[in-house]
């Protein structure tokens, strides 16, 4: 054995999938190519100006630059139970229902190793943000797949998960608005949810990653609206997208309590607490006027609709997603996932996710994400159509 070898478990992770583009991408732009990447889900406009202002204040003063408790500052896990209040209608003890997280990342691979041991089961929708898949087998686990079906509005059909699995299963990985689909959820799903996961005792862990990015006056809800949630689940609550902080790492884990104490007690092993002054930044996010928010979702449903308009221009059928920053639509016939992308940066030098990058039922899709300058993506879409119609 080499001193460099990887341990079983990190051997046991999927390669990573962009590597391969990656070098592609690299040597395209080497050789002058001007090419435009879709494939990336990280806003591309600045954070807010009053949060930037709330961290430089909150970085200069000394009483922040200590190393901060797992359990959060008051001010924040308030602004969070005050933002849950207003925003969900959903009551959060600010004591025992919250404690902030290092991103929703983080959170998610941790709460495996919380609750998952050795040849335990995760329940993980597919496609989904790969962490559903990962943490579980880092932590020695198996994460099952849920394909997320089309004909049910992208959820999954829990009565189709073999009774042995149920049996199995401590967590299950939801997301909606939904990376990579874009699909909301639907009418009476999270009812089904709190149902299922009574009866097999599952702990859900709902990633509301995109509940702020909405629209045609769609309104997300919370995981935690839904009678019985707090009794079986909790959420995981990130600024990254909606408040344009993917840098910052600032999220919160709500719900349960004995659930959030249990991530609590693995972090205090872990990791030494989210840095109070991206914490007062946080609560300024939380807190402050909604029409930043507003004129964010109002550019990406501009972009939404030029991906859209133009993608069924030249044949391709999808629908227009009601929230994310995401355009999930099927490839061409005679295509797969990754034959299509590879066309598309080939011929137009335009850069789009392959679906089965997000699991095997992502096979027969392919995303492009709308955190691109408008001339950009005008630019790739009108490049697409060139080159595919
Ligand atoms: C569904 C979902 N969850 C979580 C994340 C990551 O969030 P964070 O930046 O808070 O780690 C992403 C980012 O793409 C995502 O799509």
């Amino acid at each position: 054995m080499a001193i460099s070898d990887p341990s079983k478990r990190l051997e046991a992770m999927p390669p990573y999938k962009f590597q391969e583009l990656e070098r592609t991408i690299a040597e395209k732009r080497e050789a002058g190519i001007d090419v435009i990447s879709l494939g990336i889900g990280d806003p591309d406009e600045p954070t807010y100006p009053h949060v930037v202002s709330a961290m430089q204040e909150a970085v200069a003063d000394p009483g922040n630059q200590k190393y901060s408790s797992n359990r959060g500052r008051a001010e924040f896990r308030q602004a969070f139970a005050d933002f849950y209040d207003r925003r969900f209608g959903v009551e959060i003890n600010a004591e025992s229902e919250v404690i902030p997280a290092i991103g929703a990342k983080e959170c998610i691979y941790n709460l495996c190793f919380a609750f998952l041991d050795p040849g335990g089961v995760a329940l993980a929708s597919d496609p989904g943000y790969p962490v559903y898949t990962g943490g579980p087998i880092l932590a020695g686990a198996t994460a099952e797949l849920l394909p997320l079906a089309p004909e049910l509005g992208f959820a999954p059909d829990l009565s189709s998960v073999p009774a042995d699995v149920a049996a199995q299963a401590r967590l299950m990985f939801l997301n909606y608005p939904n990376n990579p689909t874009g699909a909301i959820v639907p009418e009476g799903f999270f009812e089904m949810v709190v149902s299922f996961a009574r009866e097999h005792e599952i702990l859900v862990v709902h990633d509301n990653a995109y509940s702020e990015t909405t629209y045609d006056g769609y309104v997300a809800p919370s995981f935690l609206a839904t009678p019985g949630a707090k009794e079986v689940g909790v959420e995981v609550f990130s600024l990254s997208k909606g408040f344009n902080m993917t840098g910052w790492r600032c999220a919160a884990i709500l719900g349960n309590a004995e659930a959030v104490q249990t991530y609590w007690r693995l972090k205090t092993n872990v990791d030494s607490g989210l840095f109070e002054a991206v914490q007062m930044a946080g609560v300024a996010a939380l807190q402050g006027p909604a029409g930043p928010l507003q004129r964010m979702n109002e550019t990406y449903a501009r972009r939404r609709d030029l991906v859209v308009n133009t993608l069924r221009e030249i044949g391709v059928e999808v629908s227009a997603p009601k929230g994310t920053i995401y355009v999930w639509a099927p490839v061409p016939e005679g295509h797969t996932s990754t034959s299509f992308a590879e066309l598309v940066l080939e011929e137009a030098a335009v850069v789009i996710s392959p679906g089965s990058m997000y699991g095997p039922s992502g096979e027969g899709f392919f995303r492009i994400s709308l955190t691109t300058p408008d001339d950009r993506i005008s630019e790739a879409v009108e490049r697409m159509r060139k080159y595919l119609a």
